[in-house]
């Protein structure tokens, strides 16, 4: 595994077990597929961040919000789960797990 998936998936792990007690209900939500999503500044921001692979990398941005969407549609049916998970994290870590693909050497997402 190279480092960047490494870090993908600890910091999607990191999200399922981060910030016990957050009260996450009093954050603002919004729907995409009919989907309820978190929707603070720092998850619309990381959003901007991943559209822009539509031109690139087409798949790339679809594969991140299904990642994203995902687990929110599983959090949203298992009240128990979705109270035990900081849903702003889980936005980023699925939002951003995969930016480490982009190996353009001009790439953006990554320092040489
Ligand atoms: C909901 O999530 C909890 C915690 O992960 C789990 O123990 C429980 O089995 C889940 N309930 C259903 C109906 O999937």
């Amino acid at each position: 595994m190279k480092f960047s998936g490494l870090v993908s998936c600890l910091a999607v792990v990191g999200a399922t077990v981060a910030a016990p007690g957050r009260k996450d209900k009093h954050l603002p939500t919004t729907k995409i597929a009919n989907i309820e999503v978190i929707n603070t500044p720092l998850v619309q921001d990381a959003v901007k961040l991943v559209k822009n692979f539509i031109p690139l990398q087409p798949y790339l941005y679809n594969h991140l919000m299904r990642s994203w969407l995902y687990g929110a549609a599983a959090f949203n049916n298992n009240a128990t789960l979705k109270a035990s998970v900081d849903l702003e994290l889980h936005a980023i870590g699925t939002l951003l797990h995969d930016l480490g693909w982009d190996m353009r050497p001009d790439s953006p997402w990554h320092s040489p």
